[in-house]
């Protein structure tokens, strides 16, 4: 499979569809949920329906990550998103693509414990009963046990009167959320009674310190040029140094691995909470680095924590949803994660790459532009007409593309 289909943002929509059904072995009924299907399964998804949104999926070309072509299935409503990935992913490929790899899905569960009538004995007796929690905790997930991971160790924090007890979790593939939730609130009984304190706040952490992400890229010194070069330096150490634009910066990684979260219907406020607050561990900082090597060639990495699962959760619910991951063609949550590390690269690395040149506004007004003329009503060949007509005259406007579709009527575009 080669991700690098040329002119692919040209085609007609018929034409993407051909291509991503032969690149990614899809079937007619694939097909089928890709032309039209409306996700009934949605409307039981939440509480008080009375609609479904809909949100543009399009295809981030060009990755080859570990020595694999992927097509990457991204949602989002902010127009050059797509097109920046996609172009990033391109620098990255001239050396070999990119190369990732994320640790084992090690996550945490809390438990606050008050009214503790002693702490330092509390934390004594719990970790006497350690194996016995433990294997009480593991009762809940058969299929964890079974591959030997499941909950793993206890840690203690002590914060004025309480105890917070961290039940440490190998979640394999699944996100986590429930299968944690379920142990903490399993075993809370049992710590209440060893303890002889009472149990507060039973969740699993969104921050996931030990289950990290790392992604490496070479970008092309000779396709960039040693200013460009130096200059995506430059910006990495600004945001290094300045939390306003490290804030930024690390929107625009977000951009990118949110709207691949989207597309496969995963929760991306757990990923954005996760990553910002992994990012202050230390002082605010960005989540990526730059450096050059001896050829002049850009060296980018990100490190980043990222827990998805590829078992359980919404994506089972949803038909879009599934067929994205279909698309996206991934085994397990440890090559979703590298695929997701290394999209926040390419996005970072493209939007400093056009920072740093010729600024971000002049393709991001022209998609802005598009959506303005579709809005005022503008349908097939007339968009680009508009489009073209309001970025000459430098007059992108709702009202302006409403009189020039009225102008239209009247034989004047
Ligand atoms: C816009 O959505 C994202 C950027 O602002 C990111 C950045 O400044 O690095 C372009």
């Amino acid at each position: 499979m080669n991700s690098d289909i040329h002119n692919f943002h040209r085609m007609e929509i018929n034409d993407r569809r051909n291509i991503i059904k032969e690149l990614s072995n899809l079937n007619e009924n694939d097909m089928n949920i890709m032309n039209n299907y409306v996700d009934e399964n949605s409307f039981d998804m939440i509480e008080n329906v009375y609609t479904l949104m809909s949100l543009p999926v399009g295809i981030a070309t060009n990755f080859r990550i570990n020595g694999s072509d992927y097509l990457i299935p991204m949602s989002i409503e902010e127009p050059s998103v797509i097109a920046a990935c996609s172009n990033g992913a391109k620098y990255a490929r001239i050396c070999g693509g990119f190369t990732a790899y994320s640790t084992e899905s090690i996550m945490r569960g809390e438990i606050e414990i008050y009214n503790i009538p002693d702490i330092e004995l509390a934390i004594i007796k719990i970790m006497k009963e350690k194996n016995k929690i433990l294997e009480m905790a593991n009762t809940r997930s058969k299929t964890l046990s079974r591959l030997n991971a499941g909950a793993i160790n206890i840690e203690f924090k002590i914060i004025n009167n309480e105890i917070i007890l961290y039940l440490i979790v190998n979640v394999k593939d699944a996100m986590g959320a429930n299968v944690i939730n379920t142990m903490l609130e399993y075993i809370s009984g049992c710590i209440e009674n060893i303890t002889g304190g009472k149990t507060n706040l039973r969740i699993m952490s969104n921050l996931t310190t030990e289950r990290i992400t790392y992604a490496y890229a070479k970008f092309d010194g000779n396709a960039l040029g040693e200013e460009i070069v130096d200059r995506i330096i430059m910006a990495n150490n600004f945001a290094k140094n300045d939390i306003y634009r490290a804030t930024t910066h690390n929107k625009g990684i977000m951009n990118g691995i949110d709207a691949v979260l989207l597309a496969t219907l995963n929760d991306f406020r757990a990923e954005e909470a996760n990553a910002h607050a992994y990012a202050s561990i230390n002082g605010y900082k960005p989540l990526t680095e730059y450096a050059k090597d001896n050829d002049g060639n850009l060296i980018g990495s990100i490190r980043i924590p990222v827990a998805v699962g590829t078992v359980g959760g919404a994506t089972k619910t949803s038909k879009k949803a599934q067929l994205n991951m279909k698309i996206l063609g991934i085994r397990d949550s440890n090559e979703f994660a590298n695929v997701l590390a290394s999209v926040g690269l390419a996005q970072n690395f493209a939007a400093l790459r056009a920072l740093a040149d010729e600024g971000i506004q002049k393709g991001h007004m022209k998609l802005h532009a598009r959506n303005i003329a579709i809005s005022a009503g503008a349908t097939g060949s007339k968009i680009d007409k508009i489009v073209n007509t309001m970025l000459d005259e430098n007059n992108i406007s709702y009202s302006r593309a409403i009189e020039l579709l009225n102008g239209d009527k009247n034989g004047k575009l």
